[in-house]
């Protein structure tokens, strides 16, 4: 079974772990890598719909594992008890629906060694909850995979320190500026070409209308000296 480079990244962020639960885990390729790889002994495949259920199932049986993975119907963390794996992988969602799974749950989150997340969408949302709610930010990291971006953020729920940032580093994360994370330069880029589009399609000269294009022009400047860091 070979990973997307999207899960491949997911992967090589694990450590060896006795119990690991894939939230929302649909085909439960993470699951099932984990468990043929040594990476867990047994591992949890949790998703809130039934038919991604069976289909990890099915999949955990072609692939000879299914004695190690444990299919279980329900929403965010509801479907593992308080300590029961050390490791939590939440993929493929909303930043927004990562950030709701996390604050459900939070003496669930408390007891993990740590958690590996992976929005498909607004990392901006899920960065700004994790930097101001106290989580230790042990990695980030970044992909391309079939022409989209994926943040990956691995993190540790801690009590105390909430670090508050100018907003912009919500949507550029710090730490891979400062790793100078090899993709940042034309993920900034991106960025940047996405508010000239939408820049270019504002015509009115409403006050609301004016205060966008202010914004968005603000912002276009600060990436373009981000993008300049970058090179
Ligand atoms: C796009 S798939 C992602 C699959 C896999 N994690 C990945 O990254 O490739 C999203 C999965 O999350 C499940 N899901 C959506 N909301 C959920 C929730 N609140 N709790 C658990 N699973 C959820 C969906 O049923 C679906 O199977």
């Amino acid at each position: 079974m070979e990973l997307s480079k999207r899960l491949s990244l997911i992967v090589d962020h694990i450590e060896e772990c006795d119990t690991l639960v894939d939230v929302g885990t649909d085909h439960g390729y993470i699951p099932i890598y984990a468990v043929k790889n040594g990476i867990c002994k047994n591992a949890i495949a949790s998703d809130i719909n039934k038919d991604p259920l069976d289909k990890a199932k099915l999949n955990s049986i072609f692939e000879g594992v299914d004695e190690n993975i444990d299919t279980r119907l329900g929403g965010g963390l509801e479907t593992i008890k308080l300590g029961e794996a050390q490791v939590a992988i939440i993929a493929g969602m909303g930043g927004n629906l990562i950030r709701d799974i996390l604050e459900a749950d939070k003496d669930k989150v408390k007891e993990l060694e740590f958690m590996v997340l992976q929005p498909a969408q607004n990392p901006e949302v899920l960065r700004e909850y994790l930097y101001t709610n106290g989580y230790e930010v042990i990695a980030e990291d970044l992909c391309i995979d079939e022409d989209k971006y994926y943040e990956l953020f691995k993190v540790k729920a801690k009590v105390g320190e909430e670090t508050e940032l100018d907003p912009i580093y919500y949507e550029i994360s710090p730490k891979l500026l400062r790793d100078r994370h090899p993709l940042m330069g034309e993920y900034i880029e991106a960025k940047k070409e996405k508010y000239e589009k939408i820049l270019s399609f504002i015509e009115d000269d409403t006050e609301s209308a004016l205060n966008r294009k202010k914004e968005l022009e603000e912002k276009i400047a600060i990436l373009t000296n981000l993008e300049n860091y970058c090179n």
